[in-house]
Formats: C-alpha cells, structure tokens, sequence
C-alpha cells in the first residue's frame, strides 16, 4: 500500500522530526479519535527519521502488548511502499527484532508490550535512540517511563506517542498532555486527531461510526474527549426495544448472574439472525423475599424456567463455581462460563443495543428497571460502574460478550465490512 493523500495533520506529522523548525520538541503526541489516521503515519515518519539520522542504534517499538504491536506496526512497516522502497527491512520474530537496512547503514527496533511483565525487565538492559509508543494510554505507566529512561542517555532523542483517550484522571493525560507548564514540563509537539484527519474516511463512514457508540464511548473514540464516564451505563436504552411480541424463533439461550445474598438474575434469549431477544427472565431477591436459595433450589427453578425451549448453552456468571457444577452434575445443560470483562464486554453490549440488535419482552420488568439505574462510579479516577442495580445487567453482558460477540451477524462482520472495525474482537480487546 502507498499513501497518496494527506491531511493537514498528518503532513505535520511527517514535519516532525525532519524540519528545522521541530528540533526544539523531543516528543510528538497524537491523540483523539479511533480511525483517525494517526498511528499509520507516525510509523513512516518515525522510520524515516531513524534511518536518517542514526547508524546502529537501537528504538523501542511498544505496544499494549507485543503481538498488538506486531500487528499494528511491524505488519505495516512491510506493507507500505512509502517504507519498503526506501529500506530493507527483516524481522526477527522469535527475538522480536526489526532490522531496517539502507545500503551499509543498519538501525535495529526492538517490540515490546507495556502490559507484558516480561518486556519491563527486558527494556532496562537497552540504550535506545527513541521510542514509539502505540496506544500508549493502555501501557503501564512504569514501563512507559522505565523505556524513557533508557533514551536520557542518547542525543537527540525523541519519542513518539499515539492513543486514544481514556479517564481524564489517566496519568498520561496528566502528565503529558494537561502538562505543559508543570514541574514536569516537556517540550511536546502535540497534535490532537479526529475521524476527517483521515482522508480516506468517507461521511459515511464516519456517520456509521457515529451510530455505532454512545455515552462515554462515543465522547472518547469518535469525540476525541478525555471524559470520564458520567451518568447511565446505557442511555441508548428506550422503550422502542420493548416488545410484546414472543414469536421469535432460532437459538435459545440463558444467561445468568448468580447471588445468594445479592440477586439472583437469569434471562431467556431467542437468538434469530437479525436479533436477539429477551422473552422471559427470573429475578430472585432474598433480601425481599426473606430467604436464601440454595443451588439445588436455584437448579430446580431453572428447569422450571427451561420448561418447553430446548436451550443452547447456560452462561453463567465465572465466579459462581458451585452452582456451574450443579448445572453440570446434572448433565441436561450445557454450561459456559461467561467472559467477565467489564468495561469490554459494557461497550460490546451497548453497540448492539443501539444498533437495535437486542430486544426486551414487556414482562421482564426487573431489566427493564435496572436499564434506568444502573451506572458509573463518578466518584473513581477510573472507569468504573456502581456495584448496584447490576444484577440483569451482568446477566445481559455476559450473554452478549459469549454468545452474540462470536456470532457473525452480530459481530458486524457478515452484514458489514465497516461496522467489522468497531466491533473486531481483537480490536475491542486493544482498548482494555
Ligand atoms: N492518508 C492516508 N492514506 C491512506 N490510508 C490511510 C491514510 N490515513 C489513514 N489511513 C488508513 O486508515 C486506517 C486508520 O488509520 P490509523 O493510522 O490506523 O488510525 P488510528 O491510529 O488513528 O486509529 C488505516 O487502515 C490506515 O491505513
Ligand atoms: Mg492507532
């Protein structure tokens, strides 16, 4: 692939590190939106700056992990012509090694993972002439200024930074972003992204991506803002995704969260190809009721609540270890346990909600109430939700983060090849 077209924004990036004017900066930071053309170009520049002016030396390439940087970097730098036909390029990939060659001259990038506890110990025996971090706000902050620390050394250095945004109390927005008068003042060159800083991204693509987020996610990867998450977890929730109708027929399913003390939350799910749909549920409140259920109890109210489906799978809450073996002792069933990754599996659920993939029947009224309370902790300095009203909450996203997350006209990826970008499974597990 060769580039043809530049933004105004992205030709600023290509400046950096080659013009006169830029030697003063010794990083650049590109933030902002998802898609927004930032990542493609900081590598074309960030190799052209290394291969003119330094001979041996040795870079970090980090990413959230390696092979997210393998994929995202090493992958591109082969595939673009506005590298290949300059450099020689060979990668290692057992050392994990890059080496770009330009006649006798050689430069060697080394790829790293700032979540993987093995490329923290590995980065300090380095001497590095610069440093590309890739997504950076989803690196460990220790390792970030532990692979900084190796470039003090070397003169002209520089470092190369790209993300999208996160919790305004993040540390990298503090410190590198917010910062540009404090005590830790850094000469940064800093270019801030948006979805038509992209010049291949047509309106109608970036309306797609548009319709595809809301809430905090939308304010983020499409805004470009350092927000925190305020308010409902799911505002995109209304009443046209209530239903009276129950002929729907495909594949059933259900999904439970398991409390003893707390609620006990469980729905039935019609899986059709173009939705999925909430026809029953059982909710079971000891507190109100004034007394526990045990799992046998539990059990037999399950098969109760099977009664006349024949039921794909059960997915069920991972920590309730005792109750997934009465369902398995059992053998009727067969039983998943549920992907519990909060803040993924909340942005997977809350795209499929507003692309009115998910239904609610009007009678199961304990989801319908817990759409209308559940949401963020205000008060953390991270994403988090209230522990509260969460209880067919759970029982939804861990349906949609097993089932529908792998089913193809969920996924987006057989209905549209664009919505595929913004709910790639591997993607989606970049940002967390
Ligand atoms: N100027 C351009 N010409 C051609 N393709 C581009 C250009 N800018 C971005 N792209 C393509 O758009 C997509 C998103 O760009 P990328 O740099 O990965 O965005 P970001 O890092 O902001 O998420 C990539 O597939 C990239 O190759
Ligand atoms: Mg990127």
């Amino acid at each position: 692939m060769r580039i043809e077209k530049l933004s105004k924004k992205q030709k600023l990036i290509l400046k950096f590190g080659h013009q006169k004017k830029y030697q003063g900066y010794n990083s650049i930071i590109c933030d902002g939106a998802v898609r927004s053309g930032k990542t493609i170009i900081m590598i074309i520049s960030f190799v052209h700056w290394a291969m003119r002016f330094f001979e041996n030396a040795s870079f970090a390439v980090c990413g959230k992990t390696i092979s997210s940087a393998e994929r995202n970097i090493i992958d591109k730098v082969f595939s673009l012509s506005d590298i290949t036909s300059f450099f020689d390029a060979e990668y290692n990939a057992s050392k994990h090694k890059l080496t770009i060659r330009n006649g006798e001259k050689e430069n060697y990038f080394y790829v790293f993972g700032g979540k993987d506890k093995s490329s923290y110990s590995l980065i300090q025996g380095l001497t590095l002439s610069g440093v590309f971090f890739d997504e950076v706000a989803l690196q460990n902050e220790n390792f970030v200024y532990q692979s900084i620390a190796r470039t003090l050394s070397q003169k002209n250095s520089k470092l190369w930074f790209n993300c999208n945004p996160e919790h305004p109390e993040h540390w990298f927005y503090k410190d590198w972003i917010l910062d540009s008068k404090g005590e830790n003042k850094r000469k940064s060159f800093h270019l801030h992204f948006l979805m038509n800083d992209n010049p291949i991204l047509s309106e109608e693509e970036i309306e797609k991506a548009h319709s595809l987020y809301s809430g905090v996610f939308k304010q983020r990867y499409i805004l470009g803002k350092w927000v925190a998450a305020q308010g409902l977890i799911y505002p995109m929730f209304s009443k046209n995704m209530i239903t009276k109708r129950t002929d729907y027929f495909g594949d059933y399913y259900i999904s439970i969260d398991y409390g003893t003390i707390n609620p006990f939350s469980a729905g039935l799910w019609v899986v059709t190809d173009k939705c999925a749909v909430r026809l029953k549920e059982f909710y079971f409140d000891s507190k109100k009721a004034h007394r526990q259920m045990t799992d046998e109890e539990y059990y037999n109210e399950l098969l109760r609540f099977s009664e006349g489906y024949s039921v794909k799978s059960i997915i069920v809450d991972p920590s309730a270890a005792s109750f997934i073996q009465t369902i398995r002792r059992n053998k009727k069933f067969s039983v998943r346990k549920a992907n519990n990754n909060v803040l993924d599996g909340i942005r997977l659920t809350g795209n499929l909600l507003k692309q009115g993939k998910i239904l609610i029947n009007e009678n199961c009224k304990d989801i319908i109430r817990e759409f209308s309370l559940y949401c963020w902790d205000e008060e953390s300095k991270n994403d988090a939700v209230k522990k509260e009203y969460d209880h067919a909450m759970d029982d939804l996203r861990y349906f949609c983060t097993t089932v529908l997350q792998f089913n193809p006209n969920f996924s987006g990826k057989k209905t549209s090849k664009k919505a595929s970008y913004f709910l790639d499974e591997k993607e989606l597990n970049e940002y967390y």
